[in-house]
């Protein structure tokens, strides 16, 4: 078995030992291990949830006093003590939604969104960007001050046009491959902190 084949299983056999519903689970706990993107208390919104482990370790790190909403176009089974609906982020009254269930602005934002792939690397990389786009003009809406946001990149001729645009929104903007992911995949992760406000 190749070395990047073993990891792959590795987490995958972790994540159903652990209850995770996703190997993307071990991604977000190793980059929050290094940028605490999301600590206890926060609000969290997570874009393109499905299946769910992403929003599983939100809820974890956010705590009881936190709060979690998980957005996908897919069905997402309930997870305890997390909010989740229906729905499509390219549709602008999703932000009525998301206000409506925390109330008023809040600290982060995980977008792992990934488009339905065709095979074809540009077509796929450009429909990821404009996804994260879509994603970032949820962020001007709902991030507070301070806020972070974290969002997964399929790495193309656009990565630096989008990287240097949320540059602009945050104080400081790091890229990160986690060792959940696997080497041979063309994505990145921008973990953003500090949302300067629009
Ligand atoms: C890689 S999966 C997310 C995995 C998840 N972070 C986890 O840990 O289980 C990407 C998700 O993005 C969702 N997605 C893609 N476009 C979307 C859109 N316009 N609105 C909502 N969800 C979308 C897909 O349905 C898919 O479930």
């Amino acid at each position: 078995m190749k070395l990047i084949d073993a990891r792959r299983d590795l987490y995958r056999r972790l994540a159903h030992k652990e209850g995770y519903r996703s190997r993307a689970a071990y991604k977000l706990k190793e980059l929050n291990t290094s940028y605490r993107i999301i600590g206890p208390g926060f609000f969290v919104l997570d874009l393109g949830c499905s299946p769910g482990g992403w929003t599983q370790v939100a809820k974890e790190l956010a705590g009881n006093k936190g709060q979690v909403m998980g957005i996908d176009k897919s069905f997402v089974e309930e997870i305890a003590d997390v909010h989740i609906i229906r729905g499509d982020i390219e549709d602008e009254s999703i932000v009525e939604q998301i206000f409506e269930y925390f109330g008023g602005k809040i600290n982060a934002v995980i977008c792992d969104l990934s488009p339905t792939v065709t095979g074809m690397w540009d077509v796929d990389h450009s429909r990821q960007i404009s996804l994260n786009y879509a994603a970032s003009k949820i962020v001007d809406q709902v991030l507070a001050k301070k806020g972070n946001a974290l969002f997964k990149v399929f790495d193309g001729q656009y990565s630096i046009e989008f990287r240097d645009y949320i540059r602009k929104k945050f104080a400081k903007v790091q890229l990160r491959k986690p060792q959940a992911s696997r080497k041979s995949s063309s994505e990145l992760y921008y973990i953003c902190l500090g949302y300067l406000g629009n």
